[in-house]
């Protein structure tokens, strides 16, 4: 069985490297993707409350008869539930969900700093909560620019674990991905493959007709040698093997520079910009 590498984090757990991703995964499809994944070896699952699919997330962990403790396991909070009252109940609704007494890792999916007067830093204090009293053993964010990482560190009294945010060959995030390295905060990759965008792109095929690799693999290979966490989602059986068959090659440094530089700046990015994302569910 593979033994994928932990990247430790900074408040003495640890993570391993690469995870499945259920976004977009039906809530009906999600049990029987998480036990695929399961059997094929990945061991950390990446799912939110909007997704709609925790559950299907426990079920699948059940089906593929492991014990909670083999499985790290990720939520997130509702952009719907950011007030402390709010997120309380919504974070027992996660951990009903996934029928489990703890979470590996919880975030706020985004900082949504145009709604709730801007005051994520009370919504970070609600989440510093269930870490102190065990539910949550980490705790992070998502989508926080520099500025909102900065504010925490003025304000809160624990760093996040985790920022994890649009990361791919034509989005690199390069600014708030140096912060958290300078500061402790690990990165976790976001849309790792920018939902297949980045697959037939000339520079990512010839490196993986060189190395007889799949373009996703040479792309996933690219974030781990750069020290991302990484959850590529997919529901075909064979591209959840092919994702995690990861760990018997290697870019040589040139090749991840040519995949650096692809880079689009903001152009690239494909999902909403966190200064602007004001979405709440109803
Ligand atoms: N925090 C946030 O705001 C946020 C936002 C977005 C995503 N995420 C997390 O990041 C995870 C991954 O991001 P993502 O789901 O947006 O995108 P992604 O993993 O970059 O790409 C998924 C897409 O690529 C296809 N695909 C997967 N493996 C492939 C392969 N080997 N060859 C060709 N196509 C392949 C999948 O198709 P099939 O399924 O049809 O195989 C699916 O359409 C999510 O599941 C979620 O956990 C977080």
């Amino acid at each position: 069985m593979t033994t994928v590498p932990t990247i430790d984090l900074n408040d003495g757990s640890a993570i391993p490297q690469l995870g499945f991703g259920v976004f977009q995964i039906e809530p009906e499809d999600t049990a029987e993707a998480v036990r695929v994944a399961l059997d094929a070896g990945y061991r950390h699952i990446d799912t939110a409350e909007m997704y709609g699919n925790e559950r299907g997330v426990g079920e699948g962990i059940r089906a593929a008869g492991l014990d909670r403790g083999d499985v790290y396991i990720t939520s997130k909070l509702s952009n719907a539930f950011h007030e402390p009252d709010a997120a309380r109940r919504a974070f027992e609704g996660t951990l009903a969900e996934l029928d489990t007494d703890h979470l590996d890792l919880f975030l706020i999916h985004w900082p949504l700093p145009t709604r709730y007067g801007g005051d994520f830093v009370s919504t970070w204090k609600t989440l510093e909560e269930f870490k102190a009293d065990g539910r949550a053993r980490s705790i992070g964010v998502s989508n926080f620019q520099v500025a909102h990482l900065e504010r925490l560190a003025a304000e809160a009294d624990v760093a996040p674990a985790v920022n994890q945010i649009e990361l791919h060959p034509y989005l690199l995030n390069a600014e708030v991905r140096a912060y958290g390295e300078a500061h402790g905060i690990a990165t976790e990759a976001w849309s790792p493959i920018a939902q297949g965008a980045v697959l037939d792109d000339p520079a990512v095929t010839a490196i993986a007709e060189r190395l007889g690799r799949t373009p996703a693999q040479v792309v996933l290979r690219w974030h781990l040698q750069r020290r991302s966490i990484v959850f590529p989602k997919s529901t075909t059986p064979s591209r959840i093997e092919e994702n995690f068959a990861l760990f018997d090659f290697e870019l040589e440094p040139g090749d991840v520079a040519a995949i650096e530089a692809l880079d689009r700046g903001e152009e690239g990015r494909s999902g909403p910009h966190p200064d602007r994302f004001d979405f709440v569910p109803d």
